[in-house]
């Protein structure tokens, strides 16, 4: 080798293993920004993700039906409330079949929600759905209505029994001693129903006020109220006053009445205070209703709700017996209202003035 050919060969040799060396730096760099950026996010993504989902906590609250006026206000409030305290709540209807609220139940079980919140439409019918839901690690809250034997985190309800207990009063103070009464409640399966009806019986007890019979609107439906009022009136013994399940019903027995100028003429009690009962109360047609605070209601279970899904167990005041155990229970106080203090309970906190006097004549209005 001449020695020009030596210089070019040892020049080339030194500029492979530069290339080499740079290639092997660059390679290294690039895998360093692989593992830096690429691979990390991979790495980190499904964490951010859980993070998020983590966040957001899930309420599934299913309902009875919303043909009631109440029930859209509770569901509202709840939802809004929840909201505000950074829940989202997935509402469903199971338009009173047990069948679907069951299906409803599994749905928010396999959805993993953090509470699960039952307006029951049959408080035993639904309880192994929910015994399911407490398994899979889920809190149960019992709103409005009890759930029988299942063991529900929270049962948080009005005060039934009272609701019945001043009915009773009413019917104390002004049916004649010796009075008749006809009763006609909603479904058994709804556990409200016979603590209504409990409340209302240790009421009436000690006096000479009658019970003639007691029928039962399945569903709640309100038109039994009409057809029974109607065979009572017709077929069967007089009475002094009709006891409703709810306004609903009481609606429709005061349709059965007016239909023989009957309307005002026998004392008829609910509750709800529904617009129309309202309205019918200034009229004279219904007597009294049962207020019960339903946005009071639906905003402090919203807060429990969340404050479960955080941990936080709930500690009640009162405890209630739901067959098998006893369950921690929030109560709240229902409220007679009459044409006396409709203005003071009802007016402007739970509906406008002018929807409540809406058939009223304003010269009326002004003399009261
Ligand atoms: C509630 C009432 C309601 C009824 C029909 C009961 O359980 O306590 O307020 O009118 O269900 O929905």
């Amino acid at each position: 080798m001449n020695c020009l050919a030596k210089d070019l060969h040892d020049l080339s040799s030194k500029s492979m293993g530069v290339i080499v060396r740079i290639t092997a730096l660059c390679f290294l760099f690039l895998l360093i920004i692989v593992l830096t950026t690429g691979c990390s996010k991979k790495g980190q993504e499904p964490v951010e993700k859980e993070k998020e989902e983590k966040a957001a906590i899930k309420i599934g609250m299913t309902f009875d039906s919303f043909i009631l006026e109440r029930w859209q206000r509770d569901r509202d409030v709840f939802v809004s409330k929840s909201k505000e305290l950074g829940a989202e709540v997935n509402v469903q209807n199971a338009n009173g079949d047990l069948k679907e609220q069951i299906s409803q139940i599994e749905y928010f079980i396999e959805k993993k929600m953090d509470v699960i919140v039952v307006v029951a439409i049959d408080s035993k019918g639904i309880s192994e759905a929910v015994t399911k839901a407490k398994k899979a690690g889920i809190k149960v809250i019992a709103y409005d209505r009890l759930i029988l034997n299942a063991g529900v985190d929270l049962y948080i309800s009005f005060d039934n029994e009272k609701v019945g207990a001043l009915m009773a009063d009413y019917m104390k103070d002004n049916l004649p001693p010796n009075g008749k009464i006809l009763m006609i409640c909603g479904p058994l399966a709804d556990n409200n129903v016979s603590l209504v009806m409990d409340g209302f019986m240790n009421g009436i007890k000690g006096t000479k006020l009658a019970v003639i019979g007691t029928e039962y609107a399945a569903g709640w439906h309100p038109e039994t109220a009409f057809t029974v009022t109607n065979q009572y009136l017709l077929v069967r013994s007089k009475f002094d006053g009709i006891m409703c399940g709810n306004d609903n019903l009481a609606g429709q027995a005061i349709k059965a009445l007016a239909e023989r100028r009957l309307a005002g003429e026998i004392s008829v009690v609910g509750q709800d205070a529904d617009l129309d009962a309202c309205q019918r109360i200034v009229e004279g047609t219904q007597n009294m209703t049962v207020y019960k605070p339903v946005e009071k209601l639906a905003s402090l279970a919203a807060e429990y709700a969340v404050a479960m899904a955080k941990g936080v167990k709930a500690e009640t005041k009162d405890t209630f017996f739901d067959g098998a155990q006893d369950v921690p229970y929030e109560k709240l106080e229902p409220i007679a209202v009459t044409k006396d203090n409709m203005d003071e309970v009802i007016v402007g906190d739970y509906h406008l003035k002018e929807d409540v006097y809406l058939n009223i004549p304003k010269e009326e209005q002004d003399k009261n």
